[in-house]
């Protein structure tokens, strides 16, 4: 097996056999033609149901994750919500108190009406993800990890033993550390998700997503049904772009990760932050963890709490001239968020929180854009 880098420099070295290209076709056919014999020997017959387009990237990510099989969807929130619809209503699933918003939402509002028993409760606590367990009832643990927007670190390993001993799976959320820095299923997780949008793609022109299985069974099967009888599927620009993102994700996020320790151990320092948010600074609650399960770097999302609360931080964030101020995460350019505004009442996060998600600028650009920003913000 090659390294990962080489698996993603040249997507698992594929050449396309009629021409001989280096990069694949665009295959943007809806329908295949039936055999006269009325068979349908290619394999396919209609792109609702699988697509030439998706096998180059799906392949790529699974020999990444380490899985058997990978699944492209229309976006993160299509896969993500793909998972909870292959269980059936009554099922009990355990979700963590801090995650991806919109996802949290969507299993309040929608999934328990649905009919799941949705129970949300501290991931990053063994002790509480223990106690949540209901043997023979409970069929998924979702995790998130580093989890939006406090980077709340989950003990893979540790949740995989939690969630077989009672008859579940556990399915982890890895947008923010990406397949360079961790690998789930080797960590004893079943099932992996991605919102592709964010490092996968890494240029913020898609919104794409992904799910990893470490074994194709019958619960990878009902997802995949759920994907083809929603059409929760990727277009094929779409996944063609993807591929092409993925080719340069291992510098990408690399040299993201590195800009983003700078700017950690910095913005701590500074007098206008009250404190930083990073998996990768020591003094960071999950940081222990984080250094065992993460490999070769903490990520590039970060949050500070910024000294003068709320109207400071919104007052910083207007300020900045490198940063650009949008949601999303995991592109080239850095981005900066007021998040509370974003997530609204309910939200575990502080309203002086501002979430960056660090790029590829030069680190010294983006670190001198911030201290502007703050020291002026007050
Ligand atoms: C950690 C995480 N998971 C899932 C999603 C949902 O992905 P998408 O926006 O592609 O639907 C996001 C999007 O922000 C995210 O940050």
């Amino acid at each position: 097996m090659k390294k990962p880098e080489t698996i993603a420099a040249q997507a698992l070295g594929w050449i396309e056999e009629k021409t001989r290209a280096v990069s694949p076709p665009l295959h943007v056919s809806s329908t295949f033609e039936r055999d006269a014999d009325n068979q349908y020997r290619s394999g396919r017959n209609y792109a609702r149901a699988d697509n030439p387009a998706f096998d180059q990237p799906e392949q790529v990510l699974a020999a990444l994750e380490q899985g058997e099989a990978a699944m492209l969807f229309a976006s993160g929130m299509a896969a993500a919500t793909a998972v909870f619809l292959s269980l059936k209503p009554g099922d009990h699933v355990v979700a963590p108190k801090v995650m991806y918003w919109s996802l949290r939402n969507w299993l309040m509002n929608f999934a328990r009406g649905w009919g799941l028993d949705v129970e949300l409760v501290d991931t990053s606590d063994p002790a509480a993800l223990k106690a949540a367990m209901r043997p023979g009832k409970t069929r998924l643990v979702w995790v998130e990890t580093p989890a939006n927007p406090l980077w709340d670190i989950v003990d893979i390993a540790a949740a995989a033993e939690i969630a077989h001993a009672a008859g579940a799976r556990l399915a982890v959320d890895s947008t923010v550390a990406t397949p360079v820095f961790t690998q789930p299923l080797a960590l004893g997780a079943d099932l992996v998700m991605h919102s592709a949008t964010k490092y996968l793609n890494g240029h913020s022109d898609l919104v794409a997503g992904a799910l990893v299985t470490k074994a194709i069974d019958e619960s990878w099967q009902r997802m995949s049904d759920v994907r083809k009888q929603v059409g929760a599927i990727l277009g094929s620009f779409e996944s063609w772009l993807l591929l092409r993102g993925m080719r340069t994700l291992f510098p990408r996020v690399r040299a993201a990760a590195a800009s983003a320790q700078t700017l950690a151990e910095a913005l701590q320092r500074n007098e206008n932050v009250a404190s930083v948010l990073y998996p990768g600074l020591p003094g960071f609650k999950g940081h222990a963890i984080a250094a065992r399960q993460m490999k070769g770097g903490f990520g590039a999302m970060m949050s500070i709490r910024v000294k003068g609360g709320e109207k400071a931080a919104i007052a910083a964030a207007a300020r900045v001239q490198v940063f650009k101020r949008a949601t999303s995460l995991g592109g080239v350019e850095s981005l900066v968020e007021h998040r509370a505004s974003v997530e609204g009442p309910d939200t575990p996060c502080p309203a002086d929180l501002l979430r960056l998600s660090v790029g590829i600028e030069d680190a010294g650009d983006l670190l001198a854009d911030l201290e502007q920003a703050l020291r002026q913000g007050r």
